[in-house]
Order: structure tokens, then sequence, then C-alpha cells
């Protein structure tokens, strides 16, 4: 078998391109080095670490249970036991970016694509695009969570169903996705915890979602989520809450056809701005935001 390509964005002189590839390829797990599966160690420890306490008590159990650790990078084969057992998921290694469809129909068919390869020591912090432990420590554990696993595959047979109905309703989608899967938190207790696997593999963001007084932090509402524009190269100004994920399956049941309409007669909601309506746990400082940039 030919060794799977690393497919990264380019810098042009036109800016940042994501470049999407479509090829599913077996993980080739004998060609990490010593050094790549340090890099995974490393960050894993220092995440654990951090999210002990930060992230839903649901994503740590199931990151256990599920048999990750900081020894070497996971094997694919070995995660896919666990969860076939669980909620019958598989995961599909993947080169890079797929584009939008690809991307659904995997979810639709309980398929999670995750990047075989994992950063580079200079990138511990920061990189443009998913990397293995973006996908795997951040998003993975959760397929092992009934409702959610349930959440993620009803979200892409949505999503092929809007990728029908145009870009606008792709647009509207791809916002809940943004706020509730990357980015979201849920409440436990009188507490606040991180689930969206965009904030679990980011050291900085972990700390700041939680115990900034800069971003707003609202209670999810489907409806207002899928209005609000988000920011992709700055820490989020504002984070939805859920209270648990079958308000978030719940809340997603029905048909969005009628909604799309709704919302296509409705103007976006910039990322920062706090509603009359919002169910409000705190009303962000706006400290270090910047003011263009909004997507
Ligand atoms: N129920 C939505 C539809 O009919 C699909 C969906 C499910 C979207 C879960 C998001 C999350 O389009
Ligand atoms: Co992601």
């Amino acid at each position: 078998m030919n060794q799977p390509q690393r497919v990264e964005h380019r810098m042009t002189d036109k800016g940042y391109v994501p470049l999407y590839t479509t090829a599913v390829i077996e993980q080739p797990w004998d060609s990490y080095s010593a050094v790549e599966h340090q890099v995974w160690g490393e960050l894993f420890r220092r995440q654990r670490r951090l999210l002990v306490g930060r992230a839903a008590s649901a994503f740590l159990r199931a990151q256990d249970a599920i048999g990750m650790s900081d020894v070497e990078i996971p094997r694919f084969a070995d995660i896919n036991r666990k969860l076939a057992a669980a909620t019958g998921w598989t995961l599909i290694g993947v080169e890079g970016l797929l584009p939008e469809l690809d991307f659904f129909e995997h979810l639709a068919n309980r398929r999670f694509p995750v990047t075989w390869w994992i950063r580079r020591p200079e990138q511990m912090d920061y990189l443009a695009e998913p990397d293995l432990f973006h996908d795997l420590f951040g998003h993975v554990p959760l397929l092992m969570d009934p409702v959610f696993a349930d959440y993620m595959q009803a979200y892409g047979a949505g999503g092929v169903k809007a990728h029908a109905v145009g870009p606008e309703a792709l647009v509207n989608l791809t916002r809940l996705y943004w706020y509730t899967v990357e980015f979201g938190l849920i409440r436990e207790g009188d507490e606040l915890r991180i689930y969206g696997a965009g904030i679990l593999s980011s050291k900085s963001e972990s700390i700041h979602c939680l115990e900034s007084s800069a971003p707003n932090r609202i209670g999810f509402d489907l409806m207002r989520v899928m209005r609000t524009r988000y920011r992709i190269d700055t820490f989020q100004k504002t984070y939805f809450v859920i209270d648990d994920f079958e308000q978030l399956f719940d809340a997603t049941r029905p048909d969005f056809l009628p909604y799309y309409a709704e919302l296509a007669a409705q103007p976006s909601i910039p990322a920062g701005d706090v509603l009359a309506g919002d169910r409000v746990f705190n009303r962000g400082t706006g400290e270090g935001w910047a003011s263009d940039g909004d997507v």
C-alpha cells in the first residue's frame, strides 16, 4: 500500500487556501516516529491535567473507557473494537479535510473521519487544520455516548439534506456544528463544563472558555445559534451552553426545511452580540475582541 499523504493547507498570495481530499486510508501506524508518539503523549498529558474538572465528565469517562492513554498514538483498530460494542461507530482514516458532502455522508453512516497525521513539535499550541490529536482526542471519546452518537449521525443526515437545499442552509447548519460539536459547553450541577472538541484539544481555550470574563456564555437556542456568526482565528466571543445531550438531540429532531426558510428571512447575528431574549450565564466584557473577522 502507498504511504498516505499528509494534506495540509497552503499559504498563497491570496492567503490561506484549504485543500480537500476524499481518500479513505488505513492508519499507517508503523510509520509514526518516536517524536510523533511523544507529541501525542505530551499533548495527552497536558490536556488531561487541564480537563479534569473542566471537561464534561461523560467525556473523561469515555476517554478512559475507549482506552486512550499517553503511552503511544492509539491504533484506530483498537478504538474501533470499543466503539463497535458501545455505539456502532467506526473510525476511518483520512488525509485531511473532506469536502462537505463526503463528510456528511460518512457521519450519516456512523463513520467518523480521523486525520492520520499528527502536528509537528513546533505546532503544540496551534495549527490551522484538524490533525490526529484534535480529531482523536477531541471528537472520538463522545462517540461512546449513546445520545451524542445519535446526534452526530443525525447531523450527518441533516447535512446531506442541507447540501441539497443550498449554500445558505449549509451556512446555518455549519454554525450549529461549530457552536456545539466544536465549541459547546454543558451544564453539570451548577458548573459549566466543556464538550466541544475545538476547545478540548486547545490548552489556552480550555481555560479561557470557562474562566475568562471576556466571552459571552449563553443558553443554547437552536435558531439563535444557526444565525450566529463565528471566529475561526481567535477565541470564540460567545459560547452556547446546553443542559444535557438530550436537549441538543431533541431540539434538532424536527425537520429543518421550514427552519431554513425562516432563517433565510432573518439577518445573521455578529459573534459577540447579546440579544434581549438570551439566557445569559456570563455577559462578556469583550476584552481583547477583534472588531472584524466574523465568519
Ligand atoms: N433534523 C434535522 C433536519 O431535518 C437534521 C439534524 C439533526 C440537524 C441533528 C442537525 C442536528 O434537517
Ligand atoms: Co473538529
